[in-house]
Formats: structure tokens, C-alpha cells, sequence
């Protein structure tokens, strides 16, 4: 028998992982590293494979090839409940019968604690969630945001080194997402040595909560990187339309920076070969509505296709060589009108060179 896993701290890896249901690859090839007591947001749209990758580190999957590995311990073919592992997904999943101090002792009952651990580890984690006050509640007579902390309530009592989170915050109405954004950020500046495997399609929480954002479609792994990183440097043109808004312009690269549709734009081209093409991003508020200010920047010319006030700021959309550019901007003294020409204006450094994407997207086809 191995007894369950040491609470901190434990990292997790996924090691060449791939998940196939028949002849349907839905994880291909998986290799991530989260490091011990992090918290990394699993990103991607609708069946990119986010879920079997949880489900797979918390053994409810098998991968046809690779491993999975808790704390530098091979638990591939470890049970689900020895992998010292609290889990909570989108609905809550509570047992409706049991009181909410019962759903809590669950994990521990499970794991056959000493009855003594059990009442004081219950309370604590009801209180880590902020749910003390309703231990003698059933799960219907709570609304959908506190049967989520019970259900979180529930993965924290067994002390897990390693939390999963499968879209916790998508069954909730926005104020209260917002509300348990907060909750769970302070979760993990108060449990430093819980590693946290979150999985979402919602880029504001992986952008608000994560310390590193993994980006999955199309059962592979895209990018990796800190929300600063991938918002700022995407690698791929996939990362650079799912975190954020872009820009994308596809491009050929020259010798002294890029052409588009004939216009030369000074971008710094980093390994990229001459003559090869290229996508262009730029986020929409590094954009600058009329002449260039500085002697080295791009102006993109184009025709004013729309305005749309945004409180803040303005999202202007124009197009370019038959191109959507939006640029939004916070002070338009004299607001264009729709079909008018309009210089818009961008420096060399805020623009990455991300691959084109093959086969899709723009006039690339
Ligand atoms: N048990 C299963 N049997 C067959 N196909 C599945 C099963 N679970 C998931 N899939 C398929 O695998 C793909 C990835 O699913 P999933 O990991 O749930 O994606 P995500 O969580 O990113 O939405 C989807 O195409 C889904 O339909
Ligand atoms: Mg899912």
C-alpha cells in the first residue's frame, strides 16, 4: 500500500501525455511543468482537451502514453484518492442528502482520517471559505456561489498538495465571479504550498488569477507563459487572439522590418527569414489615432469603418489594405467620420511577429 501523498510541497508534470478516445487524439503529446505551490491556469476554447488533462493528473483518465508525476512521484497509475488531491468543478457537485458539514468530512471520511481530525479540519476549511456559519445547511438551501465554496470547502479539508479547479466559477453570475476571483486569489497567497491546476475558456480569469497561463487547442499545448508574457510576447498567432485582443496583419518579412500590401513598417523581425510570411500583432490600445509622434514610427493608412464609445476609451475600427485594425484610444478630440481616410500609428516596439498560421486566417489562404 502507498500511503496518500505528503500535502507540500508538490509540483506536477505532465510527461509526453496523450489521451486518445478511439481513433480521437484529445491530448496530444502533453509536456508541462507546474511548479510546486503555483498557480496554473489550463486556457482554452471548448474541447481544446483542458478537462483531460485535470481529469488525467487526477486519475480519472488514463493516457495511452507518458506519465504523470506529483511532487517528482510517478502517479500514473496511482488511484485517484492516494494522489492527495482536492478537486471542485463548475456544478458544485454536492451531495444533496448530506448537510454541508457532511460534504466537507467527505475527502477525509474517505481517506479514513482519525474521527478526532475530522470536526476540526471541517470547520477549518469552512472557515478558510468563508462558510462557517452554515455547516448544518443542505447544499439547497445555499445559493450557487456558496455551494461553490463548500464544494471548495470539501477539496481543502483533506490538506491537498495539489488543487484542481475545472471551470469553478462558470456557473455563477458575473458579480459573484468577480466576487470568488478575489476569494480564490486570496486562497493561494494563504495556502503558498498548494499547487493549483485551474482550468477555464474565460481569459480574464486566467489573466487575473494564474501565475502562468498554459494555452491549449486543438488537444495540444500552444504557449506557456506568465499572463504578462504571453499578453505581451505571444508566440503564436492562437495566443495572441485568445489572451487579449489583436490585431493580426499578415505580413512579409524584409530586411529592415516588414511589408504589408506593399507598405513598409519598421518591426523588429528578431530570426525571422526574409521573404517568408508572417503575422503581425499589435494590441488594439498600442494603437495611436493621426500622425506619427516619434520620427520611427508606423503610420498604417486606412478608411474609418466604425466607432464604438467604451466609457474609457474609444474602439475605433478601421481598415487597412483590406484589413481589420481597431485601435482604442482614450482622447479623440475630433471625432472622425465613418468613411473618412485616417492615419493610425503604432511603434516598432509594441508589435510582435508571431508566425502565420498555416493554412488559415486572413488573406493568407
Ligand atoms: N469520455 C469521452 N469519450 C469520448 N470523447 C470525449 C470524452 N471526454 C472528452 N471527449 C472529447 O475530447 C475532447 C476534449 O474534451 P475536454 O477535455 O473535455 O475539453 P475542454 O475541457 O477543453 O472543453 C472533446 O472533443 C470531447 O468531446
Ligand atoms: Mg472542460
Amino acid at each position: 500500500m502507498t500511503a496518500p501523498l505528503a500535502a507540500p510541497p508538490a509540483g506536477i508534470r505532465f510527461d509526453g501525455v496523450r489521451v486518445a478516445y478511439g481513433d480521437t487524439v484529445v491530448l496530444d503529446g502533453l509536456d508541462l511543468t507546474v511548479e510546486p505551490g503555483e498557480f496554473m491556469a489550463l486556457l482554452g476554447p471548448s474541447g481544446s482537451g483542458k478537462t483531460t488533462a485535470l481529469r488525467a493528473v487526477g486519475g480519472f483518465v488514463t493516457p495511452q502514453r507518458g506519465r504523470i508525476l506529483i511532487g517528482g512521484r510517478d502517479v500514473t497509475d496511482l488511484p485517484p484518492y492516494k494522489r492527495g488531491i482536492g478537486t471542485v468543478v463548475q456544478n458544485y457537485a454536492l451531495f444533496p442528502h448530506m448537510k454541508v458539514a457532511d460534504n466537507v468530512a467527505f475527502g477525509l471520511k474517505a481517506q479514513k482520517a482519525p474521527r478526532a481530525q475530522i470536526a476540526p479540519r471541517v470547520r477549518e476549511a469552512l472557515e478558510m471559505t468563508g462558510m462557517a456559519g452554515y455547516a448544518d445547511r443542505h447544499p439547497r438551501e445555499l445559493s450557487g456561489g456558496q455551494q461553490q465554496r463548500v464544494a471548495l470547502a470539501r477539496a481543502l479539508a483533506i490538506r491537498p498538495g495539489v488543487l484542481l479547479l475545472d471551470e469553478p466559477l462558470s456557473a455563477l453570475d458575473a458579480t459573484l465571479r468577480s466576487d470568488m476571483m478575489g476569494e480564490l486569489a486570496r486562497l493561494h497567497r494563504e495556502l503558498p504550498h498548494v499547487t493549483i491546476l485551474y482550468v477555464t475558456h474565460d481569459q480574464v480569469e486566467a489573466l487575473t488569477l494564474a501565475d502562468r497561463i498554459a494555452v491549449m487547442d486543438a488537444a495540444r499545448l500552444q504557449d506557456c507563459g506568465t499572463p504578462q508574457e504571453l499578453y505581451r510576447r505571444p508566440r503564436t498567432e492562437f495566443t495572441a487572439s485568445f489572451v487579449g485582443t489583436a490585431n493580426l496583419l499578415p505580413v512579409t518579412v524584409a530586411d529592415d522590418g516588414v511589408h504589408l500590401a506593399g507598405q513598409r513598417l519598421t518591426v523588429p523581425t528578431g530570426d525571422a527569414v526574409p521573404g517568408a510570411t508572417a503575422t503581425l500583432c499589435v494590441r488594439p490600445h498600442l494603437v495611436g489615432v493621426g500622425a506619427v509622434p516619434a520620427a520611427d514610427g508606423n503610420t498604417l493608412r486606412g478608411t474609418l469603418t466604425g466607432i464604438q464609445w467604451r466609457g474609457a476609451t474609444h474602439r475605433l475600427t478601421a481598415e487597412v489594405a483590406g484589413h481589420r485594425v481597431l485601435a482604442d484610444v482614450r482622447e479623440l478630440r475630433e471625432p472622425p467620420a465613418l468613411g473618412d481616410g485616417i492615419d493610425l500609428h503604432f511603434a516598432p516596439g509594441d508589435a510582435v511577429l508571431v508566425p502565420a498560421r498555416l493554412g488559415g486566417g486572413g488573406t493568407d489562404v
